[in-house]
């Protein structure tokens, strides 16, 4: 059968996405970008945020019409919507053939086959200690990056966050497995690695801690380019900075979630940080790593937030500058800790603070990449810009985006671009043609 997967949420959806393609070609079936082709519809879910939740009930209501005109086509819900709703799911759209966690992927090719000589709607939301997928194969998009989940699950049980349920308790793989997987990405053309975890440098495998691992990727030869999200600001100790110094090709940025900056806030939060803490953290790696970016998450309206500790997160981000932010109304998750506490935000304050952070970002983005016009940087390209045909998109290796006219480059080809300007969130260049034996050099 010929089968179509919607991902939605973070780049482990992405990532387990991949894997569930690569389990359903090992089962027969194919991949078809036209919905209408399929057989078998997939949506991988996401419920950080009641909006992201809604957002896969409302794509579902459309599928009802789909699934009406031909019955024979199954629609299933894989990930974090599916394991939080689970049966539930069922109820309001009853429709849906199957409902399947992130720990249960590998019965779906068994699944698909028992749901289409039987009336049961298969559901499965049972989270496994130990499921990590390692001996599958990932059927990876054609990019410039290959996603490695190099870890499951969460224990921080930040009191916001619904991942600890929806994807249950952390697991690492063997190191050995990763470095081996690197090295196959590398053999079939992909020159960028990210690894991925949903904190990723809280790996541990035996004695193998994050620096460890970073350290033996970031030595497969032909890996030009090693990035990892995201890792949390308890976990980042001294010797990962120090491996990314060590290692040219370990990308000088760090998405490193700040969420709040008020201790009191921090404290309900469960960040198990202090704002000092923090902000020495930011300072600590930009002294061990010149030039790094960092971007970062912030969370407004947490319950009983008030004025003052919102002023603490403001000036938080004046002080660390941040390269980029993505900044979110907090939005309750039935069965989380946080929906105990008394004191709500009410929404128009919550939007007003949210509106006022932006603000507050936007000049200092946009200040940061002014910083490099007159600069040449190097650039992996990706792909097409949004903007015109006749120009390329790709990566600084400190994660910002570069638009330039192709002339003579291809993606994949590492390039030395000089930045005109800066507009939104990306910058603005030309190929310096000076530079073209770079990629020959390099
Ligand atoms: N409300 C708002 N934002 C949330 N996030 C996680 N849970 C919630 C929530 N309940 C944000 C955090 C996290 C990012 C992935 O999503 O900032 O870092
Ligand atoms: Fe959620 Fe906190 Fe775990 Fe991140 S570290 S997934 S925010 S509980």
């Amino acid at each position: 059968m010929q089968y179509f997967i919607e991902t939605y949420g973070c780049q482990m959806n992405v990532a387990d996405s991949e894997l569930v393609a690569g389990l359903l070609n090992g089962a027969g079936h194919q991949p078809t970008a036209r919905i209408d082709e399929a057989g078998i519809i997939l949506l991988n879910t996401c419920s950080v945020r009641e909006k992201a939740e809604e957002t896969v009930l409302n794509r579902l209501s459309q599928l009802a019409a789909l699934k009406k005109r031909d019955p024979g086509t199954l629609i299933g819900v894989l990930g974090c919507t599916a394991k939080n709703l689970a049966e539930s799911l069922l109820e309001s759209m009853p429709f849906v053939d199957l409902v399947l966690g992130p720990d249960s992927y590998r019965r779906l090719p068994q699944i698909i086959n028992e749901r289409q000589t039987s009336n049961v709607h298969p559901v499965d939301t049972k989270l496994s200690r130990i499921e990590l997928y390692e001996d599958l194969y990932p059927s990876r998009a054609a990019s410039v990056n290959a996603w490695i989940s190099i870890m499951r699950g969460c224990n921080k049980f930040c009191t916001f966050c619904v991942v600890p349920f929806t994807r249950g308790r952390e697991r690492s793989r063997a190191l050995a497995g990763i470095v081996e997987e690197a090295r196959s990405a590398v053999g079939q053309g992909f020159q960028e690695i990210t690894l991925l975890g949903q904190n990723v440098n809280s790996y541990r495998s035996g004695t193998d801690g994050f620096a460890q691992l970073l350290a033996a990727v970031a030595a497969v030869p032909g890996v030009r380019r090693l990035r990892f999200i995201s890792p949390h600001p308890s976990d980042m100790g001294e010797d990962v900075l120090a491996v990314m110094a060590a290692h040219y090709n370990i990308c000088k940025s760090i998405h490193l979630p700040l969420q709040a900056g008020a201790d009191r806030v921090l404290r309900r939060m469960n960040r198990t940080y202090t704002k000092q803490e923090y902000l020495q953290l930011a300072a600590r790696i930009r002294e061990v790593l010149p030039g790094c970016t960092l971007s970062t998450d912030i969370i407004v309206g947490f319950p009983g937030e008030t004025e003052a500790e919102f002023g603490e997160t403001l000036e938080v981000m004046r002080q660390v500058q941040f390269d980029s932010a993505f900044t979110f109304k907090y939005s309750p998750r039935p069965g989380t800790k946080a929906t105990e506490y008394h004191d709500p935000v009410n929404d128009a304050v919550k939007q007003a603070r949210l509106d006022r952070l932006i603000t507050l970002q936007k000049p200092i983005s946009l200040r940061r990449n002014q910083q490099l016009i007159g600069s040449t940087v190097e650039v992996l390209i990706e792909k097409e810009s949004k903007k015109s045909p006749q120009q390329w998109a790709g990566r600084t290796d400190s994660n910002k985006w570069v638009v330039f006219d192709k002339e003579w480059s291809q993606p994949g080809e590492f390039v030395n671009v000089h930045v005109d300007g800066s507009f939104g969130i990306a910058l603005q260049g030309h190929l310096n043609s000076d530079l073209e034996a770079l990629n020959a050099v390099a």
